[in-house]
């Protein structure tokens, strides 16, 4: 199944073609208006009658030092002058929170899925009653029990070797886990189907997690070559290369990988907590980066295993991993 991979990977082409070579897309609504995520909706519809996920982020409260975050904006003022644009209003959003419920309640896609929190039982219940499933993504056994709690259907098991945010409710700094430990744990508290996700792009990746317990695997790095994708070109150069990955801050103000470049080089140590403040302090940067091609300035999310994604469509690294799964069991 494709992971949902807000920012620009994620488009209603890659979403179908996903689901119409017999996975399962996901549109995501990170970042959009209720509006653009209305027109994807229906665009994946249009193309396929197949069914498909949207995810919402769930907009948690977190701890934003203003003190921090107004530091931060001034170590980056030699990345204005770089780029020649200023930086972007740090402030917290709900990223369209009711609207966006609202909207899947009126669509009715077969899944909505939440990453970074989960919802009071009441929504996961409304959610339900409109005939969609819920998953919700957990980073540990306590979030897994937080989400079983609310009444969810399935958990997407997020391990540390993900690619883009960690999805985790409180971004702890405590150290992640890898996926294979956290499948094995999170089995150990519940029975719901655990959707594995971080690090798998072949299919001896999803033999692996479902063996760990797993029901189904999510591939976000290892889609991100398709002509589908809406990934940058830069992005997809830097994906050509061979450098590691890193969790930083210094982005959007929560734990993320990506590809280490120069502005998490140079920011890293600086960062504070402080998401989505960050996301919107740098946003303006990041947009100049990545318009003028420079990959050392734009958020390279990426997941461990990015080097075995593949320039091919969707459909055929599907049927290619559908292939290697069969012969790995
Ligand atoms: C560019 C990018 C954007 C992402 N955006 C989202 C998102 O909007 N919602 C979400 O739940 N997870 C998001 N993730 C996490 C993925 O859904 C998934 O957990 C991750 O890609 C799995 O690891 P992998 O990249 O190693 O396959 C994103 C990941 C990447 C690489």
């Amino acid at each position: 199944m494709g992971a949902p991979l807000a920012g620009g990977p994620s488009t209603p082409e890659l979403a179908a073609a996903v689901s119409e070579a017999g996975g399962f897309g996901f549109v995501a609504a990170g970042y959009k208006s209720v509006a653009e995520v209305a027109r994807e909706i229906a665009e994946v519809r249009a193309t396929t009658q197949r069914p498909f996920g949207v995810n919402i982020f769930f907009p948690t409260r977190l701890e934003a030092d203003e003190e921090a975050i107004s530091a931060y904006a001034e170590t980056l003022v030699a990345e204005t002058e770089r780029y020649g644009v200023a930086l972007g209003e740090p402030c917290w959003s709900d990223d369209g929170w009711g609207a966006k419920l609202e909207l899947v309640a009126r669509e009715r896609p077969a899944v909505v899925s939440f990453a970074f929190g989960c919802p009071e039982a009441q929504v996961v219940a409304w959610l339900q009653e409109c005939k969609i499933e819920v998953w919700c993504t957990v980073t540990t056994p306590a979030e897994a029990q937080t989400a079983v709690a609310a009444g969810v259907d399935a958990l997407v098991v997020q391990g540390a070797e993900a690619g883009g945010h960690q999805s985790s409710f409180d971004d702890t700094d405590a150290s992640p886990i890898g996926l294979l430990p956290l499948l094995q744990l999170v089995r150990r508290v519940t029975d719901l189907p655990l959707v594995a996700a971080g690090g798998i792009a072949s299919g001896t990746g999803v033999a692996a997690a479902l063996a760990a317990g797993a029901t189904a695997a999510q591939v976000g790095s290892g889609l991100m070559l398709t002509p589908e994708a809406g990934t940058s070109e830069a992005h997809r150069a830097a994906f050509a290369a061979d450098a590691p990955t890193a969790l930083t801050r210094a982005f959007t103000g929560r734990r993320a990988r990506g590809i280490a470049n120069r502005f998490m080089h140079d920011h890293d140590a600086h960062a504070p907590k402080g998401y989505p403040h960050v996301h919107y302090l740098t946003a303006p940067l990041r947009a100049a980066a990545r318009a003028s091609g420079d990959a050392g300035g734009i958020n390279l999310w990426a997941g461990q295993a990015y080097r075995l994604s593949q320039v091919a469509p969707a459909a055929e690294l599907i049927e290619r991993w559908a292939a290697e799964l069969s012969a790995a069991r």
